[in-house]
């Protein structure tokens, strides 16, 4: 393993790919790795508005998300409860105050909107937030929302290793496909690849699919049953023992994952 200093700060690592793909699982299994081989400074940022599960899949509770923290300040400056200088000159204390800290990583949540509405004054806000909060860390872990929204809004611009999941399903590779066309165009990724997830029987058939796509793949993770038994028992995903399978896939790569700089 190479020391601490050899490797660009922050370095930016975010986990994309069709819904249900298991982008949350693998940011897990990514995030556990690294606080066991590394002594990173990590910071995971769950920018999923739609199903925010990493959180219980790391077994750390936010604080505040960055959802209810623009809510909040909306309603100070509407009501004058402070002018909006005041809350401007505030904002970068109130988005630490929002990071939650466990031993191994820290955790920052962009949460649901409370109402109806868009995502979008959410992720503008999020992309400002992640490169102002990033600078503190070693390393930044986002978990992305399903599909490309946060690829063309730029939310990720500034993504070091962009990693597209996908299952073994076509549909899911061609879906990494056009992930990479927008990523080439909207993001400044230094490496990229697919990670396929629930891996199981002859698949050969995806594999030629891949290179045809010209899509580098970076693991081939298995279908996990000890992943299984913990969400059918609600038990975070981080937990999970050192020998399962999902876990040494994830493990046997992730030194050759920083391996570009
Ligand atoms: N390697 C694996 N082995 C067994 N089950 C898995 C594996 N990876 C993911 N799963 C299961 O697949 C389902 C979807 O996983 P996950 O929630 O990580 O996907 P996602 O891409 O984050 O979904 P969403 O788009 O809703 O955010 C979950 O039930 C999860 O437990
Ligand atoms: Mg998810």
């Amino acid at each position: 393993m190479k020391e601490k200093s050899h490797y660009k700060k922050p370095l930016t690592i975010s986990v994309v790919g069709k819904g249900g793909s298991g982008k949350t699982v693998i940011t897990t299994l990514l995030a556990k790795c690294i606080s066991k081989n590394y002594d990173f400074k990590m910071l995971l940022i769950d920018a999923d508005p739609t199903y925010p599960h990493l959180s219980s899949m790391v077994s750390l509770i936010p604080k505040k998300s960055l959802e209810k923290l623009r809510t909040d300040v909306i309603e100070k400056v509407l009501t004058n409860a402070k002018s909006f200088e005041e809350v401007a000159e505030n904002i970068d204390f109130e988005v630490y105050n929002a990071i939650t800290e466990s031993k191994d990583f820290s955790l920052f949540s962009i949460g649901q909107p409370e109402g109806p509405g868009c995502f979008c004054p959410s992720n503008t806000l999020l992309r400002k937030v992640i490169s102002s909060i990033s600078k503190d860390f070693d390393i930044v872990l986002i978990d992305c929302e399903a599909g490309l929204e946060q690829i063309n809004r730029m939310v990720i611009e500034t993504v070091d290793i962009l990693i597209i999941v996908s299952d073994i399903s076509i549909r899911s590779v061609e879906t990494a496909a056009t992930i990479s066309k927008s990523a080439k165009i909207f993001t400044k990724y230094k490496k990229f690849g697919v990670i396929l997830n629930r891996v199981k029987g002859d698949i050969d058939y995806i594999i030629e699919k891949l290179e045809d796509l010209k899509l580098p793949l970076l693991a081939k993770i298995p279908e996990d049953d000890i992943v299984t038994e913990y969400e059918l028992k609600g038990k975070p995903i981080i937990e999970i023992p050192e020998n399962s399978r999902s876990f040494l896939a994830v493990n046997k790569i992730i030194e050759d994952l920083f391996e570009f700089q």
